[in-house]
C-alpha cells in the first residue's frame, strides 16, 4: 500500500468549536452541514428545530451521536412506532432497514454518520399516521437522485390530499410545524410550534 500524500489528509477538527463557527448553518430549512464528505462514509452535524414527519429507510446503518440537547428518534418496530429519546452525550445506532424519523428541538446539535450509498441502491421515504400508526405512503428512490428529490417529494406528499390521507383511519398526515420542545416525562411528547 503506497503512503497517502499528506496534502489529502485534513487536520483534526475541534467539533464543538466547528459547530460554534458554523452555527448559522444549523437553522431551518436545511439545518445540516457536512463535517466529512468521504467516499466510504459521510458525517453531518444536524441542528434543530426540524419540521418533518417523514421516515427514512436504507439498507445501511446510521450512527447518531447527540452533541447538545436531547432529541427523539421515532423508529418503526413491527407494526408500531417507538419514540427513542437520545439525550445529550448519547449515541444511537440504527440498523439497516429500520424506518427512523428524528425530531430535533431548537438549540440541539447532533452528529450523524452514514454509509455512502451508490447509484442503483434503493432507499425509501415513508409516512406513518400520527393517529393510528398505519403506513400512509412509501416512496422509493434511487440513491443517485435522493439528494435532489428527497425534499421535494416530501412537499409533494404533504400537498396531495389523496396521498397524505391515512387509508386506515382517514386522518390527514400534513406538513408539520417545526418542533418547539419535547416533554420526556411522564411520557414522550413532541410539541410543535403553535401547539400548547
Ligand atoms: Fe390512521
Amino acid at each position: 500500500m503506497s503512503p497517502l500524500p499528506t496534502d489529502t489528509v485534513a487536520n483534526p477538527i475541534d467539533l464543538m468549536a466547528w459547530c460554534r463557527a458554523n452555527k448559522d448553518e444549523f437553522k431551518p430549512p436545511v439545518s445540516n452541514k457536512y463535517l466529512y464528505d468521504g467516499e466510504d462514509f459521510f458525517a453531518m452535524v444536524i441542528g434543530g428545530p426540524n419540521a418533518r414527519n417523514d421516515f427514512h429507510v436504507t439498507n445501511s446503518e446510521e450512527l447518531f451521536y447527540q452533541l447538545q440537547g436531547d432529541i427523539v428518534v421515532v423508529i418503526r418496530e413491527g407494526d408500531r412506532l417507538r419514540p427513542v429519546p437520545v439525550r445529550e452525550g448519547e449515541t444511537f445506532f440504527v440498523p439497516g432497514g429500520v424506518p427512523h424519523a428524528p425530531t430535533r428541538p431548537p438549540g440541539t446539535l447532533g452528529l450523524v454518520i452514514e454509509r455512502r450509498r451508490p447509484a442503483g441502491e434503493i432507499e425509501h421515504q415513508q409516512f406513518y399516521c400520527d393517529n393510528c400508526e398505519a403506513l400512509v405512503h412509501d416512496q422509493a428512490f434511487d440513491c443517485a437522485d435522493i439528494v435532489e428529490h428527497f425534499a421535494q417529494a416530501m412537499e409533494a406528499f404533504w400537498a396531495d390530499p389523496e396521498k397524505s390521507t391515512c387509508p386506515e383511519c382517514g386522518h390527514r398526515c400534513g406538513k408539520p410545524a417545526p418542533v418547539a420542545r419535547i416533554e420526556f416525562e411522564p411520557e414522550i411528547r413532541v410539541i410543535r410550534e403553535g401547539e400548547a
